[in-house]
């Protein structure tokens, strides 16, 4: 089993370049079965969410070809089929994209019910709801969804909580749809953004994307494109909060800085200083870090994919510090680990009451989750001693080369297996 092992205590300095948005690339690579003319898609992340999803587009024969590591051409006039239901999509989130996208064009899926990681009950209402609005029969039998339409026509469609999810998988199921729909109470995620420009360049007419209402046109087919993925927003911010934790000078670069303005805004809170140019952030932690409160909420409200980091920062800040997570009730697992790293933190509900301590220590983790095993790892990294952490196979759903990008930092980081190769780092950084 594959482990991350870690010495900590050395502040990581240099520079780090951001890969693509893995969750702009799931609805984009699903999006792009939603026409049989190629699509060629650039700056996709090498992780494994992103791999699982282009499995299941082969299984139904959509013509994967990578170009290079980051870039996909993707043809899917062989698509055979509307039916995925294999073991591998079950654990990823972003299986149900398929749905929107097959959907849209061929009026028909069935897809096995989304997992993804355990950070609360992810309900699908929302999607639903708007799928019937459109027209389609759904039902959910035998751990399989299935949707189909005789017609798409278009609707409006208020959304009942803002859903990255539901506000991107309507909007696939509306583009090809007959006549208008409308999305209110969108979401206005970045990705949510890059998925309506990518449809947009394959001949769909969405506007408003990025605001809390989505008009779409229906269009008769969506033709190819060449598109560039933007970058992860959260990879980059989990760098950020790198430099803040482990008191380093960190220069993240290929960002888009407006899309990190919350996760800017609560590092200046705590004392850190951070420099913006076009497309890079630089990260410099010299002072003690002061405690703030802080609240995770839709964009452009801070993120909940970054509560963890921030939460392992505040746990070595001076003072006390409340989180509170208003989107996923479960998303506080990584606790229990921190504490026993010397982490003073007691939760009620939904929310983390953080008394600051003067050092983490080395310890044996396990990775709750993707975003939490990343935050455990910046934890590993700020402690004195070593840190080993298991479950790192979440880690590597949404992080591409995680411990090479930690290492290029200066970081003491192995992704080991063997107690052989655990002796082998011990004694390297010893
Ligand atoms: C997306 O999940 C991301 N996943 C998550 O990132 C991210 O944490 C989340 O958005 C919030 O930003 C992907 O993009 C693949 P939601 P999603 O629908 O779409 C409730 C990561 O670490 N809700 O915006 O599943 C829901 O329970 C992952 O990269 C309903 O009630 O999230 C939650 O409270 C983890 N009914 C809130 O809305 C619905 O039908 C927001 O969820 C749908 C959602």
């Amino acid at each position: 089993m594959e482990q991350y092992a870690i010495k900590g205590g050395n502040p990581l300095v240099g520079e780090v370049e951001i890969g693509g948005a893995k969750n702009a690339a799931l609805p984009i690579l699903a999006a792009a079965i939603m026409t049989d003319e190629t699509v060629v898609i650039e700056n996709v992340p090498d992780v494994k969410d992103t791999n699982a999803l282009i499995q299941a587009m082969e299984s139904i024969g959509a013509i994967v070809e990578r170009i290079d590591r980051h870039t996909v051409k993707i043809n899917a006039s062989q698509i055979h089929g509307h039916v995925i239901e294999d073991d591998f999509i079950k654990k990823i989130r972003a299986s149900y994209y398929l749905i929107g996208a097959l959907l849209g064009k061929y009026k028909k899926a069935e897809v096995v019910l989304p997992g993804g990681c355990n950070i609360g009950s992810r309900p699908i209402d929302q999607h639903i709801k708007g799928w019937k609005a459109l027209g389609t029969q759904v039902d959910i039998a035998h751990g399989l969804i299935s949707a189909e339409a005789a017609e798409l026509k278009g609707s409006h469609i208020y959304m009942d909580v803002v859903s990255v999810g539901a506000t991107i998988n309507v909007m696939m199921a509306a583009v090809m749809a007959e006549g208008q729909t409308i999305i209110e109470n969108a979401a206005k995620e970045p990705h949510v953004v890059d998925l309506a420009n990518f449809l947009n360049s394959m001949g769909a007419n969405i506007k408003g994307a990025g605001t809390d209402v989505i008009r779409i046109k229906g269009v008769t087919s969506l033709h190819k494109t060449e598109y560039t993925i933007i970058p992860d927003q959260i990879e980059a911010g989990t760098f950020m909060f790198a430099a803040a934790v482990t008191k380093g000078d960190i220069t993240v670069k290929n960002v888009i800085p407006k899309h990190l303005e919350s996760i800017t805004a609560k590092l200046i809170e705590i004392g850190c200083e951070v420099e913006e140019s076009d497309d890079a952030v630089r990260v410099v932690a010299s002072k003690p870090l002061n405690h703030t409160h802080v609240k995770t909420l839709p964009y452009p409200g801070f993120p909940t994919d970054m509560q963890p980091q921030m939460a392992v920062a505040l746990g070595l800040s001076q003072g006390t510090s409340i989180v509170t997570e208003s989107i996923f009730e479960n998303r506080f697992r990584y606790v229990d680990e921190l504490t026993r790293m010397g982490a003073n933190i007691k939760v009620e509900g939904n929310t983390a009451i953080i008394n600051g301590v003067g050092r983490y220590t080395g310890a044996s983790l396990s990775a709750p989750d993707l975003r939490a095993g990343a935050a455990l790892v910046l934890a590993g990294l700020a402690a004195e001693g070593f840190t080993m952490i298991d479950e790192i196979q979440y880690i590597q759903r949404g992080y591409e080369d995680f411990e090479l990008k930690l290492k290029g930092l200066g970081a003491q980081i192995e992704k080991v297996e063997t107690e052989r190769e655990i002796q082998k780092f011990k004694f390297k950084v010893s």
